[in-house]
């Protein structure tokens, strides 16, 4: 057995244990009754860096939760990984469904539940353990530095500010996240593309207040009803956005690129089965990996308005919401596609309601290339360690921040996650596979030393 092998069995127990003390801070960025647990979740990983050996670990505040840089330099002449990580999870709401509750870690069936277990603090704490086996055994190769943001999950809004005031310390020669999927444990990937986002909220306004729904029902256009019109309408019956537009920009994939795309192992119907529905749907003339992999995507997130309590209560209310999501694929650009949703939403509305519409957040599509040190680099370790070689593939979710990477320091991202889809991130009962945990650590290590090979 390998050194790193057998350095990760003689730690397994504690390298879980730590885990679980991490999982328990329940750091949910998107809710202010966490804020100070937020901050708990960055202590601990500052001291978590500095146990593992690195020279400088700093909490570093912003205008929201705060930012943990920690670095490792040991020659200014060796080549330079960033690990980009977030520190914050999802909120775990609804917790009734949660078969344990979601910040008090268990193991069951070779898997840690908990929410944050794989999106993203099991991926992020991987990196960590790297660097202590890298440490203890004297073997690192190349310096480290580490950004862990504690905002990913609520849109990154401080991060930008401190990449662009930080660009000279974070100097580096390839950026590495572990915050995305593979395809099966017996079919590793490397994700190469990632879509973009833009999030918009709509506020729907009808008469001056509530109304008695007998009194006025039929009359008066309700809130709620034409908002529910008009977001079908944004959907044709071959599944298409109808933003006028929206499409525009959209790079549409070359035939040899669509054959490699139908080559990867895909089953629909444990796909359907997995999660709970008879059949899929979408854009047509696209299968399901290139509707959520090379396809924009438009998703209403939340929709409230009216009475919505025990009992029955007859209103028409005067005001519908609506949170809506969109995805983008290369070269869509977020703010110009929010605001081409702007014009089209407001100028659908019937006269009888007024419309309103606030951008949330927005992200840009990134796609990361293939014939990179970094991406051999990461091809080698998995081969190495999970004896095939990784197939290039593109997620449906977003990491914003990979653009602002490659836009404000100009240096390319390797993603080498290890979750499955299965692993409900964002949603109730969210695992990560101490399989993967284990062996992620091992192709960290492993991805060092290719990388500092290949760069010389
Ligand atoms: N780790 C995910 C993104 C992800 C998941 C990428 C699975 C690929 C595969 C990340 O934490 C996330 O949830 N991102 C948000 C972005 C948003 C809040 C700006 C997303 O995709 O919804
Ligand atoms: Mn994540
Ligand atoms: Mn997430």
């Amino acid at each position: 057995m390998s050194e790193v092998k057998s350095y990760i069995d003689n730690n397994q127990q504690r390298f879980l244990d730590e885990l679980i003390e991490f999982l328990r801070i329940p750091s949910v960025s998107a809710d202010s009754k966490f804020k100070n647990e937020v901050l708990r979740s960055a202590r601990f990983l500052e001291d978590a860096f500095k146990k593992a050996g690195v020279d400088l670990v700093e909490i570093c505040p912003t205008a929201g939760h705060p930012i943990v840089y920690a670095e490792k330099i040991i020659s200014a002449h060796a080549p330079t990984v960033l690990v980009y990580g977030h520190y914050d999870v999802q909120p775990a709401d609804p917790y009734e469904l949660w078969e344990s509750p979601p910040f008090e870690p268990v193991i069951k069936n070779d898997r840690i539940y908990a929410r944050g277990s794989c999106d993203d603090k099991g991926q992020l704490y991987m990196h960590i353990k790297a660097l202590e086996i890298l440490n203890q055994q004297g073997t690192l190769p190349c310096n480290l530095k580490f950004i862990v943001e504690g905002e990913e999950e609520v849109g990154s809004d401080n991060l930008e500010n401190f990449v662009k005031e930080n660009a000279t310390r974070l100097k580096s020669d390839v950026v590495l996240i572990s915050d995305t999927s593979i395809i099966a444990n017996d079919t590793p990937s490397i994700t190469v593309g990632l879509r973009g986002l833009s999030y918009v909220e709509v506020e729907v306004t009808g008469p001056n207040r509530d109304l008695h729904s007998g009194v006025y029902g039929g009359a008066v256009a309700n809130p709620i009803n034409v908002l529910c019109e008009m977001i079908s309408s944004l959907i044709d019956d071959h599944g298409r956005i109808t933003i006028p537009g929206i499409y525009d920009k959209v790079q549409e994939l070359t035939t040899e690129e669509r054959a490699n795309i139908a080559e990867i192992p895909f089953d629909l119907n444990s796909y359907q089965e997995e999660i709970g529905i008879a059949d899929v749907q979408g854009e047509e003339g696209f299968t399901t990996i290139e509707r959520t992999g090379i396809r924009p995507t438009l998703d209403v997130n939340g929709i409230w308005g009216g009475y919505a309590g025990e009992g029955a209560k007859t209103v028409l209310p005067s005001k519908a919401y609506a949170k809506i999501s969109m995805r983008l694929v290369p070269h869509q650009d977020d703010e110009e596609v929010t605001r081409l949703f702007t014009e089209h939403f407001t100028s659908i509305a019937p006269k009888s309601v007024t419309v309103n519409v606030t951008p949330k957040h927005g992200g840009k599509p990134a796609v990361t290339p293939t014939d990179s040190v970094a991406y051999q680099a990461a091809s080698k370790a998995f081969e190495q360690a999970w004896d095939k070689i990784p197939i290039p593939t593109r997620d449906g979710g977003s990491i914003p921040i990979v653009a602002l990477f490659s836009e404000v320091l100009a240096v390319n991202t390797v993603l080498m996650g290890f979750g499955l889809d299965s692993d409900a991130i964002h949603s109730p009962n969210e695992s990560y596979g101490i399989f993967n945990y284990l062996k992620g650590i091992e192709t960290i290590v492993l991805f060092h030393h290719q990388f500092a090979a290949l760069s010389k």
